[in-house]
């Protein structure tokens, strides 16, 4: 372990100002950062951190002895969909389940995808997606917006989401053709004008037309089981999808980024096109880590993990790893997007009818700690710049959030790493009624959870009511982290 010593403290012994909220004091936690590692204090007045150090010397309302516990900056998850309509329903969470499942696994911020109704106007989504999150969310939250047609009178919006709203990335759907897939004339348009209003674009990079001829070529020929969705997205899908999109994007100069990427030939591309010298940051997520697409021979069981892009091989998951400690990956998200069984059964004959998308949200930081650091594949400090750090940087939230240090929220998770714990759909939080990591043994549980200097989960219990989150407007970075 680098046990570096450090004390940020601007004034340690500065008591507690009158007029602020409660005053925090966590100590003695074996503090991480994306960079640091050491044992340390916590000073947090109001919502904010104002001194961190060793033996800090603070009069606080409330001391949290954190002695044996990990102390890392609440993860922040860039990719979840909730009550996203979508596949002739909507994902089983809404902001009031999947916000507190989140804080549960220690994730405080999570953004979410606005999906703009082709024909209408990017802020009737705006306004229709602000209505379910606003006073129900129980963490903070923010908002991606998927263009999804791109014209003259969605350019003039764009300028407005970024000033005013906050709103700075777009994301770009190459696939589900005549709901969301705009074509590569609209993606230059729109990687365009999101370059000049200082914004960055997001992508679902998979070629949808080639996906398309193979499930109508696979449901001609009666093979309707959810292994077929896998065998209709092979990897070359992907991987040219993000070749083309990467070339595009350094063509308009565009900052970009890939969400859900999944597999060896896809990160491949974007490495071809690095070496063009454009930059477009990597975003994976944590089943395509750990599970593989043998889950998809079992039958129709196989539906729980029907996503796109779906589970790959053994081999990806060593690409993407790789990809993790070579910098080209810099997130890991989840793309939660979480169905109830019932609605899995709307494609029981036929695979291109099951929603896709799987439950996550919840389990993703304890996942890559157990998965990932214990043994050895990452380290805490990778640990904490993909789940929180980076996605903090890359989206325009940080130093406010993504981070321990004076000035930040005290977005604070008190990570026990010896407690064992089971996955189960029986115990979590998410509205959901299966899990895709059934029985799963872990080591590593959050403890305690502090969103903005309170206190909101405590040992299994959330002590916040819908409405506790706020919305983050988030500001331009024009792809510079
Ligand atoms: O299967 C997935 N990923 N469902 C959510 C929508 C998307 O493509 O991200
Ligand atoms: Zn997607
Ligand atoms: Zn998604």
């Amino acid at each position: 372990m680098n046990s570096k010593e450090t004390n940020h403290s601007k004034d340690a012994k500065t008591p507690p100002s009158e007029g602020l909220g409660e005053a925090v004091l966590i100590k003695n936690g074996h503090i991480i950062t994306a960079s640091d590692n050491y044992i340390g204090d916590i000073f947090i007045q109001d919502e904010t951190i104002t001194a961190v150090g060793k033996n800090l010397t603070v009069k606080a309302d409330k001391e949290i002895d954190a002695t044996g516990l990990l102390v890392f900056p609440g993860a922040i998850d860039p990719h979840v969909h909730l009550e996203m309509p979508f596949m002739g329903t909507f994902s089983s969470d809404n902001y009031e389940t999947g916000t507190r499942a989140a804080l549960h696994g220690g994730t405080t911020t999570v953004i979410d995808f606005i999906l703009q109704k082709q024909g209408n106007s990017l802020f009737d989504a705006y306004n229709e997606w602000s209505g379910r999150a606003n006073n129900n969310a129980v963490g903070d939250y923010s908002f991606h917006m998927a263009v999804t047609d791109f014209n003259e009178n969605t350019a003039k919006e764009i300028v407005d989401l970024i000033e005013k709203e906050g709103i700075t990335s777009f994301k770009m759907f190459m696939a589900y053709k005549g709901a969301l897939m705009i074509d590569d004339k609209q993606m230059v348009g729109l990687m365009n004008e999101v370059k000049q209003r200082g914004g960055m674009v997001t992508v679902h990079a998979t070629n949808g037309d080639m996906i398309d001829f193979l499930i109508a070529k696979h449901r001609s020929e009666g093979k309707m089981a959810p292994i077929y969705h896998y065998l209709s997205q092979p990897e070359v899908t992907e991987a040219e999808a993000s070749e083309r999109f990467a070339g595009i994007a350094g063509y308009t100069g565009c900052p970009g980024y890939i969400v859900h990427l999944t597999c060896e030939g896809a990160l491949n591309a974007v490495r071809n096109n690095n070496r063009n010298n454009q930059k477009v940051f990597v975003e994976t997520c944590i089943q395509y880590l750990l599970l593989d697409a043998s889950l998809y021979e079992k039958d129709f069981d196989g539906a729980k993990w029907v996503m796109s892009p779906p589970l790959r091989e053994k081999k990806d998951q060593a690409a993407l790893w790789a990809g993790i400690n070579q910098g080209i990956i810099q997130v890991v998200a989840t793309d939660h997007c979480p169905f109830k069984w019932e609605q899995k059964l709307m494609g029981k004959d036929d695979f291109s009818k099951i929603p896709n998308g799987h439950p996550a949200i919840e389990h993703r930081v304890e996942l890559l700690y157990s998965e990932g650091v214990r043994t050895g594949k990452i380290t805490l400090n990778k640990f904490v710049e993909v789940l929180s750090t980076n996605p903090a940087k890359i989206f325009g939230m940080h130093p406010r959030k993504g981070c321990i240090a004076p000035g930040a929220d005290a977005d604070i998770v008190l990570f026990d790493p010896n407690q064992k714990h089971t996955i189960s759909a029986a115990t979590h939080h998410m509205n959901t009624d299966y899990s895709g990591y059934e029985g799963w043994e872990l080591t590593g549980k959050c403890k305690t959870v502090l969103l903005r200097g309170k206190v909101v989960i405590d040992d299994g219990k959330c002590l916040v009511e819908k409405g506790n989150g706020k919305y983050i407007k988030r500001s331009k970075v024009g792809g510079i982290i």
